[in-house]
């Protein structure tokens, strides 16, 4: 009797950072996640989620899911909501990329390479993975332009920010969807910091906050504050690149700061209100506004890092390259040891 083969892909993607961020849906929305403003991420290319999918022998339409075992990889602990969330995706995903579930049972395993549900946007990477692996599974060519741009707004609707991941460095996503941010500082010149001061479980979930910050009088006119800052953001990146690159790139730090604080104002303002901050957050904060300017009095041409903190305790550094960057790393570590881990390493 001949054994019959059971059809299998795998596929990675990346976490993405926004440093203007995608928070609160269009009040008609229709379960696509369509934004209130226009946001910019960074993708994190060393950060990401794996996925495999196979066909198992089961009856058509059952759907399993086992952390994907694999040396350097954690498995996400997924909550029933979590799992029942990745499986309307994969049912979606078979339906719009090929013509409905396959004959047999499918079996869905996934991990991170870095920690879970602790805002470092793990749904984004995981839902662009799962995207990725259906496709490939259906023998899509995931690299070509407009199956990309299809498979960005498909994964979209499983997890928002997980349509930007399909693209980087650098991701504009707007009404037209997401795309490759062009002319803006390229990953060589960057480095990506994270300081972990808690990986602990987020007890609101973003989805849950998206719904919530609906509830916020800060939410009026946060759609044209948010599009302004992201136009004046993508040109200070842009001239960053110029001469006289540190004032751009300095004023860019300055935005990207005032973007952070104006969404996790929106959390505090909504009804009820809520946060993420953990005391070992403004100690971070508060760190790096000294070590700034230090490095600045010392180094008159120094570029402040890009910081940022998405729905969760944990604190982003974008740096810009350099050997003052590297001692202020260095230095960072060594002031956090007590209270935060840092994991460098996801712009690769
Ligand atoms: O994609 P969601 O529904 O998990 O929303 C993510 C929202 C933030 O991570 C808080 C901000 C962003 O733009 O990534």
């Amino acid at each position: 009797m001949s054994e019959i083969q059971l059809k299998s892909a795998t596929a990675t993607a990346p976490s993405n950072i926004a440093l203007i961020k995608y928070m609160g849906k269009t009040s008609n929305h229709d379960g696509t996640n369509r934004p209130v403003n226009s946001s910019l991420s960074l993708t994190l290319s060393g950060f990401r989620s794996h996925v495999r999918v196979s066909e198992i022998e089961k009856e058509r339409g059952a759907i399993d899911w086992a952390p994907f075992r694999k040396a350097g990889l954690q498995a996400p602990e997924l909550s029933e909501r979590g799992r029942e969330k990745f499986f309307q995706h994969a049912v979606r995903c078979f339906e719009r990329l090929g013509s409905g579930l396959p004959q047999r049972g499918i079996l869905i395993e996934s991990a991170n390479d870095f920690p879970s549900d602790c805002g470092l946007a793990s749904s984004a990477s995981s839902f662009a993975a799962l995207t990725l692996a259906i496709a490939t599974f259906l023998g899509l060519d995931v690299e070509e332009r407009s199956v990309r741009s299809k498979l960005s707004a498909l994964s979209r609707e499983g997890s928002g920010s997980s349509c930007r991941s399909f693209f980087s460095p650098w991701s504009v996503w707007n009404e037209e969807g997401a795309s490759r941010g062009e002319g803006l500082p390229g990953s060589n010149l960057l480095t990506h910091v994270a300081l972990v001061v808690d990986d602990s479980k987020k007890r609101v979930s973003s989805s849950e906050a998206h719904q919530r910050v609906s509830t916020s009088l800060l939410m009026r006119g946060r759609p044209e504050r948010a599009e302004t800052r992201l136009n004046l953001l993508l040109d200070c990146l842009k001239r960053s690149l110029g001469t006289d690159g540190q004032t751009s790139w300095n004023r860019a730090a300055q935005l990207v700061w005032a973007e952070s604080w104006d969404m996790h104002a929106l959390f505090e303002t909504s009804d009820p209100a809520f946060g993420y901050f953990a005391p070992e957050s403004l100690r971070v904060l508060n760190l790096v506004r000294d070590m700034n300017e230090a490095a600045l009095s010392r180094d008159a041409s120094f570029r402040f890092p890009l910081v940022t903190m998405d729905a969760g305790p944990n604190v982003h550094l974008i740096f810009w390259k350099s050997e003052q960057a590297s001692l202020y790393i260095d230095d960072l570590r060594t002031k956090v040891r007590s209270f935060a881990r840092m994991i460098e390493g996801a712009l690769i």
